[in-house]
């Protein structure tokens, strides 16, 4: 079976390839590689022993990713490719929805010239905006904050319509949490270029000494120690979801929206802690103003995949901040990793 991945060479399509690779399936990835680089890519080859079909193009190039399309018969897209910083999207709205939702809907036009009817797409939980309560459920009012939110809450739109226009379409809309880890030889992983805007990539960068201390956007949130709390999740947990996902579509079940999250709710602190004893480093930290558009707590309940794709989160904070699991040169660089991050 031959899957479309846009977006493939970035951080969660990366190990969505390695998994899907090693399912047996065949993988063609398009990407313009604004945010990745065709290494990662090769990582996936060498670690799975397979080739990929990697086309570097534009979502937004009508012509060449029609190409794609008309070389290669295709039963099923998995869509990452979309740019997803939500600051950056503030700063830079059109572009975020020119290339987010345009891409999507030349996307969608090109499978339905060629009679592609399955698609798995990559949501988020800030779909939710601010959740009424939690744990999360997938029927829980949509808003938006920010142009990104707004982006995937439009893509969501346009899906949902895209089918009720043509019930021969399979769609799964996974709604993620908040994607942390990386596989775990430690040779793909998330890699960002500027200063991080993420937890995770910026304590793991407080670890090595890039940056000197990490701030805490906020302690006086209603949550326990008063810090915010998330819902972590693994990415290759999230890989395997695309794979149940997948599977899913085979049975036909029109538009379906699961949330991939582990149920599990962490702080701040308590991030910072664990990955103090994992990596054995002081991660010096202070806690400033809650940061423009942040919420005091998000995490799922993921019953829903649970029951319908047979997919559950198996790693949990513990294995995922642990020592040191591989070594790798990531772009140029020796680094250690602990499940991903950079310690050393
Ligand atoms: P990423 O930036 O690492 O990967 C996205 C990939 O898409 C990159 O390789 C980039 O080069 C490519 N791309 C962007 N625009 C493109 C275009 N017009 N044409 C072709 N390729 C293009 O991000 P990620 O963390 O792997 O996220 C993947 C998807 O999951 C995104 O849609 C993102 O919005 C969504 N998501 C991510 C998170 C997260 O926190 N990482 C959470 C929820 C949802
Ligand atoms: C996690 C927690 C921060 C950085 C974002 C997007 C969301 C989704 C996942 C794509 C929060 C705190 C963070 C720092 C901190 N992406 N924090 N200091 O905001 O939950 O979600 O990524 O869909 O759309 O909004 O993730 O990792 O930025 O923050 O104190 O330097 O860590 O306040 O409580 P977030 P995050």
């Amino acid at each position: 079976m031959h899957i479309l991945v846009t977006g493939g060479a970035g951080y969660i399509g990366s190990h969505t390839c390695v998994e899907l690779l090693n399912d047996g399936y065949e993988v063609i990835v398009v990407d313009n590689l604004s945010n990745s680089s065709e290494e990662s890519l090769k990582r996936v080859e060498t670690i799975t022993g397979k080739q990929i079909d990697f086309h570097k193009v534009d979502l937004l190039d009508r012509e060449s990713l029609n190409a794609v399309f008309n070389t290669t018969s295709i039963q099923a897209v998995i869509h990452f490719a979309g740019l997803k910083a939500v600051g950056e999207s503030i700063s830079i709205p059109l572009s975020y929805y020119h290339n987010n939702v345009t891409g999507t809907l030349i996307l969608c036009e090109i499978m339905k010239s060629h009679n592609v009817k399955n698609m798995v797409f990559s949501s988020s939980a800030t779909v939710y905006g601010e959740p009424k309560s939690v744990p999360i459920k997938e029927d829980f009012p949509v808003s938006a904050a920010n142009p990104y939110g707004r982006s995937k809450l439009m893509i969501e739109d346009i899906l949902r319509d895209l089918f009720v226009s043509d019930n021969r379409f399979n769609i799964a809309l996974l709604r993620y949490f908040n994607p942390v880890g990386a596989h775990p030889g430690g040779s793909i992983g998330e890699d960002p270029n500027d200063i991080p805007n993420n937890l995770l990539p910026y304590i793991s960068q407080v670890a090595v000494g890039k940056l000197p201390e990490l701030s805490v956007f906020g302690g006086d949130y209603p949550t326990p120690d008063g810090t915010g709390i998330r819902d972590y999740i693994h990415v290759m947990d999230l890989a395997k979801g695309h794979i149940k996902a997948l599977s899913k579509l085979e049975s036909a079940p029109g538009i379906v929206t699961y949330n991939l999250g582990t149920g599990q709710g962490y702080s701040v602190l308590e991030m910072v802690e664990a990955f103090e004893k994992a990596s054995g480093k002081k991660i010096p930290y202070k806690i400033i103003d809650r940061r423009q558009g942040d919420i005091a707590a998000c995490y799922a309940d993921p019953s829903l995949a649970k029951i319908e794709l047979n997919w559950s989160a198996e790693q949990t904070m513990a294995t995922f901040v642990r020592p040191p699991t591989g070594h790798g040169f990531f772009r140029n660089t020796k680094i250690r990793y602990s499940a991903g991050y950079i310690i050393s």
